[in-house]
């Protein structure tokens, strides 16, 4: 029996995602690395160092940086992202997902947070939806990022669930990787063709709805 639903943020509560690829293609062109759909998928749930690191392996320079010339690019695709983030609010909350988040609660689901960036306080306080949040997986705690399923296993362990009663939401491979290592139920958003191991497939978020899922459970 399904007791929690345990969220990705970044493209699938907000439209961050967008931000977060602008920021790194940038990052690439200053650096030469090719920019391609293929890297902003791979790119899409992993963290900032290991996103650098895979920028840098897929232009073949992965040898070529100091530790500390990789943290101050990293620093400098941060305060990129940030620029963007000015302005956020509750109306760049993707199609339904407030609805979907308030439905939650309101039929006394829990409700976790299971995002690799070190912002994701910063916006869901920027949407105004902390207050539907039981708990939140701290990223900066964790030995390692999506695809490894430590970040939705303690998503599960902070809101006193076991695995099985818990449905993981991804907008991105790594992410789906993560829920279906943690053995919870997963829920891609986004071309199923990409996220294609997920065990349920939506489009778009609008249509994420608890009705949709259990649809799809039976
Ligand atoms: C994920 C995004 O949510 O967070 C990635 O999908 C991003 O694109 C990662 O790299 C880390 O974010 P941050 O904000 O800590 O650099
Ligand atoms: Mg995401």
């Amino acid at each position: 029996q399904i007791k929690g639903f345990i969220f990705d943020l970044d493209g699938v509560i907000a439209n961050t995602s967008v931000f977060h690829a602008k920021a790194w293609h940038q990052l690439a062109d200053k650096l030469g690395v090719t920019w391609t759909e293929d890297l902003a998928n791979q790119l899409k749930g992993v963290g900032r160092m290991d996103s650098l690191n895979l920028i840098l392996k897929s232009g073949g320079k992965e040898n070529d940086y100091t530790e500390d010339e990789k943290v101050k690019y990293a620093t400098e695709k941060n305060d990129n992202y940030l620029g963007l983030l000015k302005g956020l609010t509750d109306k760049d909350i993707l199609p339904g997902m407030k609805e979907f988040i308030e439905d939650l609660s309101a039929n006394n689901y829990l409700i976790s947070l299971a995002s690799s960036s070190k912002n994701s306080p910063k916006v869901l306080e920027a949407l105004d939806l902390e207050k539907y949040f039981d708990a939140r997986v701290d990223p900066s705690t964790l030995k390692n990022g999506k695809p490894d399923p430590e970040i939705y296993v303690r998503g599960a362990e902070v809101l006193n669930l076991k695995p099985e009663e818990c449905i993981g939401l991804e907008d991105a491979v790594s992410g789906i990787k993560s829920v279906n290592g943690a053995h919870e139920t997963s829920v891609g958003i986004g071309d199923p063709e990409i996220l294609n191991e997920a065990d349920i497939n939506f489009t778009d978020t609008s249509q994420v709805t608890l009705a949709n899922i259990k649809k799809a459970m039976n």
